[in-house]
Protein backbone atom coordinates (compact mmCIF):
# COMPACT_ATOMS: atom_id res chain seq x y z
CA UNK A 1 0.00 0.00 0.00
CA UNK A 2 3.09 2.55 0.79
CA UNK A 3 4.03 1.53 -2.91
CA UNK A 4 0.71 2.59 -4.45
CA UNK A 5 0.94 5.94 -2.18
CA UNK A 6 4.53 6.74 -3.43
CA UNK A 7 3.12 6.40 -7.46
CA UNK A 8 0.02 8.59 -6.37
CA UNK A 9 2.73 11.21 -5.12
CA UNK A 10 5.12 10.61 -7.88
CA UNK A 11 1.99 11.22 -10.60
CA UNK A 12 0.59 14.10 -8.87
CA UNK A 13 4.04 15.81 -8.38
CA UNK A 14 4.52 15.06 -12.17
CA UNK A 15 0.54 16.81 -13.09
CA UNK A 16 1.52 20.02 -10.53
CA UNK A 17 5.00 20.10 -12.19
CA UNK A 18 3.29 20.45 -15.61
CA UNK A 19 0.88 22.62 -14.26
CA UNK A 20 3.73 25.42 -13.29
CA UNK A 21 5.05 24.65 -16.53
CA UNK A 22 2.16 25.65 -18.29
CA UNK A 23 0.99 28.59 -16.19
CA UNK A 24 4.81 29.68 -16.91
CA UNK A 25 4.67 29.39 -20.52
CA UNK A 26 1.54 31.34 -20.75
CA UNK A 27 2.71 34.03 -19.09
CA UNK A 28 5.72 33.88 -21.26
CA UNK A 29 4.29 33.59 -24.35
CA UNK A 30 1.00 36.12 -23.88
CA UNK A 31 1.55 38.71 -20.74
CA UNK A 32 3.10 41.93 -21.09
CA UNK A 33 2.60 45.27 -18.62
CA UNK A 34 -0.56 47.18 -18.50
CA UNK A 35 0.86 50.50 -20.73
CA UNK A 36 3.91 48.78 -22.49
CA UNK A 37 4.33 49.54 -26.10
CA UNK A 38 5.76 46.63 -27.27
CA UNK A 39 7.34 45.77 -30.92
CA UNK A 40 6.27 42.26 -31.51
CA UNK A 41 10.22 41.76 -32.97
CA UNK A 42 11.43 42.15 -30.08
CA UNK A 43 9.39 41.15 -27.36
CA UNK A 44 9.13 37.67 -29.62
CA UNK A 45 12.63 37.36 -30.05
CA UNK A 46 13.82 38.39 -26.52
CA UNK A 47 11.23 36.09 -24.85
CA UNK A 48 12.78 33.37 -27.70
CA UNK A 49 9.22 32.48 -28.70
CA UNK A 50 9.27 29.87 -31.39
CA UNK A 51 7.70 26.79 -32.55
CA UNK A 52 9.49 23.76 -33.09
CA UNK A 53 9.93 23.98 -36.53
CA UNK A 54 10.47 27.93 -37.11
CA UNK A 55 8.69 31.36 -36.06
CA UNK A 56 5.13 31.04 -34.25
CA UNK A 57 3.24 32.51 -37.31
CA UNK A 58 1.04 34.48 -34.73
CA UNK A 59 1.23 35.76 -31.00
CA UNK A 60 -1.11 37.55 -28.92
CA UNK A 61 -0.03 39.81 -26.41
CA UNK A 62 -2.60 40.43 -23.53
CA UNK A 63 -1.63 43.78 -21.35
CA UNK A 64 -2.17 42.97 -18.18
CA UNK A 65 0.97 43.41 -15.60
CA UNK A 66 2.04 39.92 -14.11
CA UNK A 67 -1.38 38.65 -15.16
CA UNK A 68 -3.19 39.34 -12.28
CA UNK A 69 -6.55 40.64 -14.01
CA UNK A 70 -6.27 37.06 -16.07
CA UNK A 71 -5.88 35.23 -13.06
CA UNK A 72 -8.82 36.21 -11.21
CA UNK A 73 -10.67 34.77 -14.24
CA UNK A 74 -9.76 31.79 -13.82
CA UNK A 75 -9.92 31.77 -10.09
CA UNK A 76 -11.83 28.53 -9.00
CA UNK A 77 -12.12 26.93 -12.15
CA UNK A 78 -10.50 23.76 -11.77
CA UNK A 79 -11.71 21.48 -14.54
CA UNK A 80 -9.78 22.51 -17.96
CA UNK A 81 -12.55 25.07 -19.20
CA UNK A 82 -12.42 27.82 -21.94
CA UNK A 83 -13.67 30.92 -20.98
CA UNK A 84 -14.58 34.77 -22.41
CA UNK A 85 -13.78 37.73 -20.31
CA UNK A 86 -16.74 40.12 -19.57
CA UNK A 87 -13.78 42.89 -19.61
CA UNK A 88 -11.99 44.04 -22.27
CA UNK A 89 -8.15 44.04 -22.62
CA UNK A 90 -5.71 45.82 -24.31
CA UNK A 91 -3.89 43.02 -26.65
CA UNK A 92 -1.03 43.58 -29.20
CA UNK A 93 -1.64 41.11 -32.04
CA UNK A 94 1.67 40.09 -34.03
CA UNK A 95 1.64 38.17 -37.15
CA UNK A 96 4.38 36.74 -39.19
CA UNK A 97 5.16 38.51 -42.36
CA UNK A 98 5.36 36.82 -45.94
CA UNK A 99 8.67 35.81 -46.74
CA UNK A 100 10.18 36.03 -42.80
CA UNK A 101 13.41 34.13 -41.97
CA UNK A 102 13.97 31.77 -39.55
CA UNK A 103 14.40 32.20 -35.68
CA UNK A 104 15.62 34.39 -34.04
CA UNK A 105 14.98 36.37 -37.16
CA UNK A 106 11.19 36.07 -36.93
CA UNK A 107 9.94 40.04 -38.23
CA UNK A 108 5.76 40.34 -37.52
CA UNK A 109 3.31 42.89 -38.71
CA UNK A 110 1.66 43.96 -35.51
CA UNK A 111 -1.67 45.64 -34.67
CA UNK A 112 -3.24 46.67 -31.05
CA UNK A 113 -6.67 46.10 -30.24
CA UNK A 114 -9.09 46.00 -27.45
CA UNK A 115 -10.88 42.75 -26.93
CA UNK A 116 -13.06 40.21 -25.31
CA UNK A 117 -10.39 37.27 -24.57
CA UNK A 118 -11.10 33.38 -24.84
CA UNK A 119 -8.74 31.40 -22.67
CA UNK A 120 -8.59 27.75 -21.15
CA UNK A 121 -8.04 27.87 -17.55
CA UNK A 122 -7.31 24.95 -15.44
CA UNK A 123 -7.06 24.48 -11.77
CA UNK A 124 -7.05 28.44 -10.90
CA UNK A 125 -5.14 29.49 -13.65
CA UNK A 126 -4.83 30.31 -17.30
CA UNK A 127 -2.65 27.58 -19.38
CA UNK A 128 -3.70 28.29 -23.03
CA UNK A 129 -4.43 31.20 -25.12
CA UNK A 130 -8.13 30.52 -27.52
CA UNK A 131 -8.57 33.58 -29.62
CA UNK A 132 -9.86 37.11 -28.94
CA UNK A 133 -13.04 39.37 -30.27
CA UNK A 134 -12.43 42.97 -30.75
CA UNK A 135 -14.31 45.51 -28.85
CA UNK A 136 -15.67 48.65 -30.54
CA UNK A 137 -14.87 51.59 -29.41
CA UNK A 138 -17.63 53.15 -26.80
CA UNK A 139 -18.21 55.97 -29.75
CA UNK A 140 -19.58 53.38 -31.63
CA UNK A 141 -21.47 51.28 -29.67
CA UNK A 142 -25.05 49.75 -30.99
CA UNK A 143 -26.95 52.65 -29.40
CA UNK A 144 -24.57 55.94 -30.29
CA UNK A 145 -25.47 54.42 -33.93
CA UNK A 146 -29.33 54.39 -33.35
CA UNK A 147 -29.10 57.91 -32.68
CA UNK A 148 -27.78 58.77 -35.17
CA UNK A 149 -30.08 56.60 -37.37
CA UNK A 150 -32.56 58.54 -36.03
CA UNK A 151 -31.03 62.43 -36.88
CA UNK A 152 -30.11 61.16 -40.48
CA UNK A 153 -33.75 59.70 -40.76
CA UNK A 154 -35.06 63.23 -39.73
CA UNK A 155 -32.93 65.13 -41.70
CA UNK A 156 -34.20 62.86 -44.92
CA UNK A 157 -37.68 63.21 -43.74
CA UNK A 158 -37.23 67.01 -43.62
CA UNK A 159 -35.90 67.34 -46.85
CA UNK A 160 -38.66 64.94 -48.25
CA UNK A 161 -41.40 67.09 -46.46
CA UNK A 162 -39.84 70.36 -48.05
CA UNK A 163 -39.24 69.49 -51.58
C1 LIG B 1 9.90 43.99 -37.86
O1 LIG B 1 10.96 43.49 -38.67
C2 LIG B 1 10.72 43.58 -40.08
C3 LIG B 1 11.90 42.92 -40.81
O2 LIG B 1 13.12 43.36 -40.32
C4 LIG B 1 10.55 45.04 -40.47
O3 LIG B 1 10.24 45.13 -41.85
C5 LIG B 1 9.42 45.66 -39.66
O4 LIG B 1 9.29 47.02 -39.94
C6 LIG B 1 9.66 45.45 -38.16
N1 LIG B 1 8.50 45.95 -37.43
C7 LIG B 1 8.60 46.91 -36.51
C8 LIG B 1 7.32 47.36 -35.88
O5 LIG B 1 9.66 47.40 -36.17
Amino acid sequence: NLDIVIILGIILCFSVLSQCQNVKSFMEKHIVQDNAEIICNDTIRNRNLRNRDGCRPRNTFIHDTNGHRIKGLCANIIESTVIISDMSFKLTDCKMQKGTQRPPNCAYKQKGETGKIHITCERNNPVHFVTFDVSFGVSWSPSILFVVALILLRELLTLVILT
